[in-house]
């Protein structure tokens, strides 16, 4: 038997075939259920005890070895199939195009992946608000002119309701439902009364972040942004900060980061100062804290507040803010891969 085996081992190897016929022809005969194989594997039971295993190896050997053969040769003649009329089934399908992610979402999401690895968490609010969350818990006192610094979409039938003009009420939010330490920012959607234009829009994104503990101070904010500074623009990225006025904070400032366009040395960009704007920030102002029933002898804390499209447009290099919101094919593949 032994013999047998080895002869059909070569038969096997040496198969000529020239046609889908011949391929099935092979089959039929070697791998039927009547074939060759099938018959040795059948005669099989009537070898003696002490030859079964090394005849059972060399079976199995040329059983793998006609399989192998036939998926070579159905291979080979799989094309005469596929071929119908003038069509090759076997040619690849069109593919279809992957979205890519809004830049606007891209950088949103890495802002939040980078303050999170100094253990931030994400809080949302509502974007239509009230006038507490939004203005009085926040220190503008009734008409006050820092409103007017907000250009504030009311709903007509009630003045007591807006559309949020920036991300603060949701801290507002935050303070008056939980107790520091809090370390949260917010993402999210703003609304303001502006006239559309390639450096303004009436509507846009922020992330605003807030950090409330005991012995807080405003050294812990400059480090905090500064490490979010490095990981979003790069490591040779240097900060300054500008003194400046907002009624939630104080003191309060305004952050500058150095040009990445020109390292700094003065271009079109940055109006030739080496310096772009990014965000506002300062000490959270005493009386946020009590008006959100928070104990500001024992807390002190810190809050900074950035437009998204503004980072993705210093980022990207994008000059006019209207293309965000136009979802021109061209702009968006730009961003293809980004997450
Ligand atoms: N809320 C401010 C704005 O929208 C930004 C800001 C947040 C400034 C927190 C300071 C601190 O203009």
């Amino acid at each position: 038997m032994i013999d047998r085996i080895k002869q059909l081992a070569e038969e096997i190897k040496t198969y000529k075939a020239s046609s889908k016929d011949d391929s099935e022809a092979f089959r039929l005969k070697y791998l039927s259920k009547r074939g060759i194989i099938s018959q040795l594997f059948n005669e099989f039971k009537l070898v003696p005890p002490d030859q079964k295993k090394a005849i059972g190896k060399q079976l199995n050997e040329i059983k793998i070895l006609a399989t192998n053969k036939l998926s070579e040769l159905e291979i080979k003649f799989h094309v005469e199939d596929t071929i119908i009329g003038e069509y090759d089934l076997t040619l690849p399908g069109e593919s279809i195009p992957l979205g890519s992610r809004h830049p606007v979402s891209i950088i949103r999401n890495e802002i939040i992946e980078i303050f999170s690895r100094l253990g931030f968490t994400v809080s949302e609010g509502p974007e239509i608000e009230d006038d507490w969350h939004n203005f009085s818990a926040l220190n503008f006192p009734k008409d006050h002119p820092a409103r007017d610094m907000q250009d504030t979409l009311f709903i007509q039938k009630n003045p007591d309701i807006l559309l949020r003009t920036h991300t603060s009420p949701v801290q507002v939010r935050v303070m008056e439902n939980q107790k520091p330490p809090i370390r949260t920012i917010s993402p999210g959607r703003v609304f303001r009364n502006e006239a559309i234009s390639a450096r303004a829009h009436c509507i846009f994104h922020q992330v605003e972040g807030l950090y409330i503990n005991e012995g807080v101070s405003f050294a812990h904010m400059k480090q905090a942004l500064y490490f979010f500074t490095r990981e979003m623009f790069g490591h040779n990225t240097k900060i300054r900060l500008r003194p400046s006025f907002f009624p939630f904070t104080e003191p309060s400032a305004e952050m500058d980061i150095s040009c990445s366009i020109c390292n700094g040395k003065g271009c079109n960009v940055c109006k030739h100062t080496g310096w772009l704007e990014i965000m506002g920030c300062g000490m959270v102002d005493p009386n946020v804290l009590e008006f959100c029933g928070i104990d500001p002898v024992k807390y002190t804390g810190y809050a900074f507040g950035m437009g998204i499209e503004r980072v993705a447009m210093l980022k990207y290099q994008i000059n006019d803010l209207r293309i965000y919101f136009e979802n021109d094919k061209r702009f968006l593949d730009q961003f293809t891969g980004l997450y």
